[in-house]
């Protein structure tokens, strides 16, 4: 019988990837970088069923993103039906990135399971298409999603161990979100004002990015990190009908990490499709984040993560 599973963590994008190319294959219309996060971890373990189930934190769900990928994958490799079974030790849907550690874990256990001996580059490539963020998952510490060679893929640009980062979580809800990024990145491209300004100015926000993240540069990435969450937000705002995924609590919490920077706390923000905002820290300071985002009213706790792996047979 085939089976394996696989351990994959999300990750949080710093220049962020919101808007595809035309076409069936998930080609995303910007570069994007990130760091791979610990701590917050998905397991997914596939074997051989009658038919295909799929199990998210011990629920049969029916998930049209991961039926749509199956199709896609077996055109490719004959595989047989499967059973799949994820768990998120995380809420599921909330801004936190579970599509990308379930995709990165799901092929990497499928790869496993089956044989199919790819590449973490090809692994990248297929996790693409069933999320965008996935391709980055795969890999850990700092990571690029960018065109090489003609096909978009990530590759690691910084090992985990080389930048002594800390991520806080502050969770300002637990509801998942009412309209995915696919559908929302669908809207900003079909609606906002301000699309072609994002997918033009990220390609230089990610060029920067890399080079601040080569250098280990924190107050250059700083800057270009809450630069492109904000661009990103301006462009959810503006898309019709808004994209509204923050609440209150976000922006008062986005306001503390600004306080604790001006008071010279070495943290910077960024928010993605959902109203948890994440402060990026040096770690000697993530005592102190903690203690300031836990006051925030609204924040219902937080979570520390550190610098982590790519996806990997368990
Ligand atoms: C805001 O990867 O979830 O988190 O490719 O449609 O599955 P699909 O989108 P997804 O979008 C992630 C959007 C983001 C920014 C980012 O992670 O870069």
């Amino acid at each position: 019988m085939n089976r394996a599973s696989a351990l994959a963590h999300p990750n949080i994008a710093l220049v962020k990837y919101w808007g595809k190319q035309a076409g069936n294959h998930n080609i995303p219309a910007t570069p994007s970088l990130s760091v791979t996060l610990d701590t917050l971890t998905t397991r997914t373990s596939v074997c051989e069923s009658e038919r295909d189930r799929v199990e998210i934190n011990g629920s049969l769900v029916s998930d049209k993103k991961i039926e749509d990928f199956l199709v896609m994958l077996r055109a490719a490799h004959p595989l047989p039906p499967l059973l799949i079974e994820s768990s998120n030790n995380f809420p599921t849907n909330a801004g936190l990135a579970s599509s990308a550690s379930g995709f990165a874990g799901l092929l990497t256990a499928i790869d496993a399971a089956f044989g199919l001996q790819m590449s973490p580059s090809e692994r990248s490539i297929w996790a693409r298409r069933g999320s965008g963020s996935a391709a980055r998952s795969v890999f850990g510490g700092f990571v690029s999603l960018e065109e090489t060679n003609g096909d978009w893929f990530a590759r690691s640009i910084l090992p985990m161990e080389a930048w002594a980062l800390k991520v806080v979580v502050a969770i300002t809800s637990e509801t998942a979100k009412d309209v995915g990024s696919t559908e929302g990145m669908r809207r900003s491209e079909e609606t906002s004002p301000y699309y072609s300004g994002w997918t033009e100015s990220t390609k230089s926000d990610h060029a920067a990015g890399l080079s601040a993240v080569s250098h280990q540069d924190f107050s250059r990435l700083a800057s270009i990190a809450e630069s492109s969450c904000l661009k990103m937000y301006a462009l959810m705002l503006s898309s019709r009908p808004p994209l509204f995924y923050w609440n209150g609590a976000t922006l008062e919490t986005i306001s503390a990490v600004r306080e604790l920077r001006n008071g010279g706390v070495p943290v910077f923000f960024t928010v993605d499709a959902g109203p948890q905002v994440k402060a990026i820290c040096q770690d000697t300071v993530a005592d102190v984040v903690v203690e300031r985002l836990s006051r925030v009213p609204g924040v219902l706790r937080t979570l520390v993560c550190g610098l982590g792996p790519g996806a990997y047979v368990d």
